[in-house]
């Protein structure tokens, strides 16, 4: 699993016991797992279907630094199944663990359509054909 984004905490991302808002965290999580799905699928037609139990392991307070990693588990017609992790990047210490986001890939008349995707893509891969894009 990659840790690519990382998360500096601030006072506007607590709750009023002054740790991190789970709110905030689902948010952020929520967007890394929609653009690694649109990385993988190649589209950016992709809809949060399913997420199983969220596991709140431990906490981070202000001023940590937090990082997120997301891994395809699986890949199915329309869907694709995540994985996510998200630690202390400085103490490695698990903070949330999810074990299954799932999201559907939609045609323009927001119905699922195949995705004709197996295997995970590496990020040399993804975008070999766009070469006006730089990432
Ligand atoms: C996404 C949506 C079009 C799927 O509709 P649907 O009637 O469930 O479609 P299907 O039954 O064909 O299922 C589509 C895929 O989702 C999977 N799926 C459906 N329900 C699921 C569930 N509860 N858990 C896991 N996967 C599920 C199916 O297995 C299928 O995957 P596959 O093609 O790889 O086998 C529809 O549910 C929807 O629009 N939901 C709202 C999405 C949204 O707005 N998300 C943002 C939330 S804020």
């Amino acid at each position: 699993m990659n840790f690519h984004t990382r998360k500096w905490i601030k006072p506007e991302d607590l709750n009023p016991n002054g740790t991190l808002f789970g709110g905030s965290l689902l948010k952020w999580i929520d967007e890394e797992a929609a653009i690694y799905t649109m990385c993988q699928l190649g589209s950016n037609r992709v809809v949060t279907k399913f997420m199983s139990e969220i596991n709140f392991v431990s906490s981070a307070k202000q001023g940590d630094v937090i990082e997120m990693g997301i891994t395809a588990t699986s890949f199915g017609r329309t869907s694709i199944t995540l994985r996510c992790e998200v630690r202390n990047k400085i103490t490695r210490q698990s903070i949330l663990t999810i074990e299954r986001i799932v999201f559907v890939l939609l045609n323009e008349g927001g119905m699922p359509v195949p995705h004709g995707r197996t295997h995970i893509i590496s990020s040399d891969e993804q975008f070999k054909n766009h070469t006006n894009v730089s990432i």
